[in-house]
């Protein structure tokens, strides 16, 4: 475990080192991402020749998880809290304005060159829609053989035409479709290949932003049910962002619940689902359809009043105070949701369940 304490590492280690480290395979129990108050801050200019700043769109302010190997967790929250902005972090694709990502105890957002290749053949991601992330141009064979091209290492040439055959049989897919277009394909068939392309290069943390929210809801579950399939078989660690509480609950070991760039409320499916703590997530989970007739005539629904903050300008202390009915003057002052206590790092259950609200009367650690 690196020592989160000492968070610059772009000096001391060698370009070598860090390649090392990141191909050394994980233990199981150990978190295998590690992020630390991560901030993604976007300025807001005026001005057309000169851009002035003006102020900067949070979108992330300050997050703090642990992903465990093997375990899937959800991160859900409204449109426009942040949850793609963590997905692009995690990746390297956006540069975070401050905070950590440890990746087996690297941090990767200070990463570059060779070390960064490394990482990003280890992070793979699946997008929303599979309508525009595949190039329509491009034959399915060379939309996933496209990224043998980058680590050619991992399929020599001769020997990727089979290679993308075999993930095309992995996904559930005809391998004698490697030479159609997308267009050619349903919505549930071109998110198979989206997964296919995550998985050439053999990852270990696959980010899933929104992978089911484009398509029909019978597709959904058959695209979810070969998620898990594929998580058994590969041992991957599943990041899975939705908006939809329900498949979230269905796919997740652990939930993280966002609101406008801060986690209010972190635990495991259960503690989140059947004991929520956060006032946000208990109006979040109060809009989710209950099947069962008497749960749901003894539920009380919470309608939330007031919009959504604007993240360019969001309120000090806790995020969710101008629209909680519990909001009392100590809410000014921000309750920080710590990722996983020092005390259960390195088991093999993350059982904390952590709430930024001062109200939580479960915010102590639950059994699970
Ligand atoms: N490149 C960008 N420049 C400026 N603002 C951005 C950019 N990307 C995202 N944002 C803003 O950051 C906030 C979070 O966006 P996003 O992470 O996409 O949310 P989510 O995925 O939860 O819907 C939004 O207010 C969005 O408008
Ligand atoms: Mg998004």
């Amino acid at each position: 475990m690196a020592d989160l304490s000492k968070n610059d590492n772009a000096g001391g280690v060698s370009e070598d080192a860090a390649v090392a480290a990141i191909e050394t395979p994980a233990q199981r129990g150990e978190p295998i991402l590690q992020v630390r108050n991560l901030q993604k801050h976007f300025p807001l200019t005026q001005g057309i020749l000169f851009k002035k700043k003006v102020g900067a769109v949070k979108a992330v302010d300050g997050v703090s998880f642990d992903l465990f190997q093997g375990e899937t967790l959800g991160i859900v929250g409204e449109s426009g809290c942040g949850k793609s902005t963590v997905a692009k972090l995690l990746m390297n694709l956006e540069r975070a304005t401050a905070g950590e990502v440890f990746y087996k105890g690297q941090d990767i957002t200070r990463l570059s060159g060779r070390a960064l290749k490394a990482v990003r053949r280890n992070i793979q991601m699946v997008f929303q829609d599979p309508y525009t992330s595949l190039n329509p141009r491009m034959t399915v064979g060379d939309i996933i053989g496209e990224t043998f091209d980058i680590h050619p290492e991992v399929a020599p040439k001769g020997d990727r035409r089979r290679k993308v055959q075999e993930l095309l049989d992995v996904v559930g897919l005809n391998p004698e479709y490697i030479n159609r277009y997308p267009h050619q394909f349903s919505g549930g068939q071109r998110q198979r290949i989206g997964i296919a392309r995550g998985l050439a290069l053999n990852p270990e943390i696959i980010i899933c932003d929104e992978p089911v929210s484009a398509l029909d809801v019978s597709v959904q579950a058959q695209v979810i049910n070969l998620m898990e399939k594929l998580q058994d078989e590969f041992n991957l660690s599943y990041i899975f962002i939705a908006h939809d509480l329900s498949i979230v609950r269905h796919i997740s070991d652990r939930v993280g619940v966002m609101y406008l760039g801060k986690m209010a409320e972190i635990g495991t499916d259960t503690q989140i689902y059947d004991h929520p703590t956060h006032p946000y997530t208990q109006a979040l989970l109060s809009a989710v359809p209950v099947p069962d007739p008497d749960a749901r005539a003894n539920r009380e629904r919470i309608i939330l009043t007031g919009d959504v903050p604007s993240p360019a300008n969001p309120p000090s202390g806790c995020r969710f105070r101008t629209r909680c009915w519990k909001a009392q003057e100590k809410c000014a002052v921000e309750m920080p949701v710590l990722a996983v206590p020092e005390r259960f790092r390195g088991q093999d259950t993350p059982a904390a369940h952590e709430s930024a609200c001062h109200f939580a009367e479960e915010k102590s650690v639950l059994a699970v």
